[in-house]
């Protein structure tokens, strides 16, 4: 069972990737064996946008092959949990995000996301975290992955989030339901 968390914000240490590694760290505080996590930032990484050419209908792949986008979203189809974050830029998520998601369009022809579970996280100085879930959500839904919840916090300077009174337990809680879900399921498969 592998839980990917992916921030998308530029800052590599910044609030949506500590926001996201607490979720991670908490599922990693259940020791088991059988509950595999990794963490992404798309900070650094060359993802260009989406360029509109339809080509993927046909390809059922994007055609823009030589940046990051690939290999990142080998490891979403790869995992059973994504933890899907972004910082909020003008009441959404920030560009660096949108280009990846934009770029999953190529997936959605022959729904190669449907299936899997995601979380949702945003984080923002003051005002806008809604709008940025609300698009994270629309990925997710389009995508068919079954919703499990949302984190939302308030953070300006990188670290700010670990003082948040409100986003930290619901780290906690989400973690909760990542765990109960992994379990449930590794019971089905182990009495199939
Ligand atoms: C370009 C830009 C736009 C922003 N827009 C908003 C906004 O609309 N609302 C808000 O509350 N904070 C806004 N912020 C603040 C960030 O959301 C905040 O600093 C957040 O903690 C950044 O998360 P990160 O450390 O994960 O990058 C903006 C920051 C930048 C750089």
């Amino acid at each position: 069972m592998k839980v990917l968390g992916l921030s998308g914000s530029m800052r590599k240490e910044g609030n949506t990737a500590l926001l996201i590694q607490k979720i991670l760290e908490h599922v990693d505080a259940e020791n088991c064996s059988e509950i595999e996590t990794e963490f992404v930032s798309l900070s650094g990484m060359e993802i260009l946008p989406c360029i509109g050419c339809e080509k993927c209908k046909e390809k059922k792949w994007c055609v823009i092959e030589k940046d990051d986008w690939g290999r990142i979203v080998d490891k979403v189809i790869d995992c059973d949990i994504l933890i899907i974050g972004s910082p909020t830029y003008y009441y959404d998520v920030c560009g660096q995000l949108k280009n990846f998601i934009d770029r999953t369009y190529s997936l959605y022809h022959d729904r190669k996301l449907a299936g899997r579970n995601a979380v949702v996280v945003s984080v923002c100085a003051d005002r806008g975290c809604e709008r940025t879930l609300e698009t994270l959500e629309g990925f997710v839904n389009t995508h068919e992955f079954s919703y499990l919840g949302f984190v939302a916090g308030k953070g300006y300077l990188p670290g700010d989030i670990l003082n948040d009174p409100h986003a930290m337990p619901k780290a906690k809680e989400v973690a909760g339901k990542i765990i109960k879900m992994l379990r449930k399921d590794s019971k089905y498969i182990k009495n199939a």
